[in-house]
């Protein structure tokens, strides 16, 4: 055998070799992900995963991920090694190229991008000192597109096939994930509008109080954002609002609209609303804490509340926060008995039970928000709850 037959036959097995350790690598990346998308993890820990995976894999220098809302319009961005300034780019920048990959279905590749190329996105790349670029769509179910992979390398490169194929093959689960993300958004869409008409109807048997439920977890939604609460803690505070007076479907209407004063066995029906809410919420899993919250938002903070006459901070904090909304809620709506008190004459009664009725502290973040209408404005979270409270 010649020494030319030995060193190609050593140089294929090499090859093999080489072959078969990035098929296995390539084999435990879809595995991860597999496993990870299995998991449950949101779709954020994946993606922030796959783009690790792929720059260590491809040996890329950057990555990202970016994914698009059902305009078409840019929605979130994922990516590795890019400079805060460069992702902004991605975001205003690149929609010529987003576009054209998003339709023609294909990837788009510069191999090598030429040294006098300083226009554009691809003269943005070439500042940021990357040499070679790719983008490829993610498509998700029915063929619709939902983001673009993108890679970035400082040096020229090319893909070869076995490459494109893996990169198809993790864009084909990143669909998956944004399908299961987006679908998680529509439930807790359907949620919240059936919650929110559920709780509309039962308001609708005592004219006073349309909208109060809405408008309390609208201002609570907002407290809660002025506490750093996580997205979930927003959501759940939310749901409290909506749900607090749930109970109230237990109270028979001639108490509810009673124009005289209420005897005190028509009181103890009313303050019996409070357990009520929380036994109705008790039964759905996703609402567990909300119950207790619900349950103590007409306690008060010097322990003259009820149902159990808890004090301070044996009250839960969203119950606080429900009961300081609660109470400017009813300030300012009309009662058969009074009309709505003015913005700045239930702003000075909450001033006063500070402390007494209400937590000093919920109170001073309340009269934060509420000095002018265009930040509760600004800050609240779908424009059909805005609550206008100038
Ligand atoms: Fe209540
Ligand atoms: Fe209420």
């Amino acid at each position: 055998m010649s020494i030319t037959v030995v060193l190609l036959s050593a140089a294929v097995i090499f090859k093999l070799a080489s072959d078969a350790r990035q098929n296995k690598q390539q084999l435990i990346i879809l595995h991860d992900m597999d496993r990870s998308i299995l998991s449950g993890l949101s779709h954020r820990g994946v993606m922030n995963a796959v783009v690790d995976k792929l720059m260590s894999l491809l040996k890329v220098d950057a990555a990202a991920i970016l994914t698009m809302n059902k305009y078409y319009g840019f929605k979130e961005i994922f990516s590795n090694n890019l400079g805060s300034n460069f992702r902004k780019n991605i975001k205003l920048e690149d929609n010529g190229f987003f576009t054209s990959v998003i339709a023609n279905r294909k990837p788009l590749i510069i191999s090598k991008i030429s040294k006098d190329e300083d226009e554009g996105f691809i003269g943005t790349i070439r500042n940021e000192g990357f040499m070679a670029y790719m983008s490829t769509p993610i498509i998700a179910k029915g063929g619709i597109p939902t983001g673009v992979l993108m890679l970035y390398s400082r040096k020229p490169r090319n893909y070869t096939k076995q490459e494109l194929n893996l990169i198809e093959a993790i864009n084909s689960r990143i669909g998956m994930v944004l399908d299961r993300a987006w679908l998680i958004e529509r439930i807790q869409e359907i949620n919240f509008e059936s919650v929110r008409a559920l709780v509309g109807a039962i308001e609708l048997r005592d004219p006073y109080t349309i909208g109060h439920s809405i408008q309390v977890a609208d201002l609570s939604l907002l407290i809660g954002r002025e506490l750093e609460f996580s997205e979930r803690n927003l959501n759940l505070i939310e749901f409290a609002g909506l749900l607090h007076d749930i109970g109230k479907i237990v109270v028979p209407e001639a108490i509810l609209q009673k124009n005289g004063k209420l005897t005190k066995e028509e009181w103890k029906i009313i303050k019996m609303h409070a357990i009520h809410s929380a036994k109705i919420i008790e039964p759905v899993a996703n609402l567990k804490t909300v119950r207790t919250w619900v349950l103590y938002h007409h306690e008060k903070w010097d322990g003259s509340g009820y149902p159990e006459g808890r004090k301070a901070e044996q009250i839960p904090l969203q119950s606080r926060i429900l009961a300081v909304c609660d109470a400017y809620s009813a300030m300012t709506g009309n009662r058969p008995y009074r009309n709505a008190l003015s913005e700045e004459e239930a702003r000075d009664e909450i001033t006063r039970v500070a402390g007494k009725q209400l937590d000093p502290n919920i109170v001073d973040i309340f009269l934060s928000l509420s000095t002018t209408g265009s930040r509760i404005k600004k800050n609240s979270r779908r424009d059909k709850k805005i609550v206008d409270i100038n």
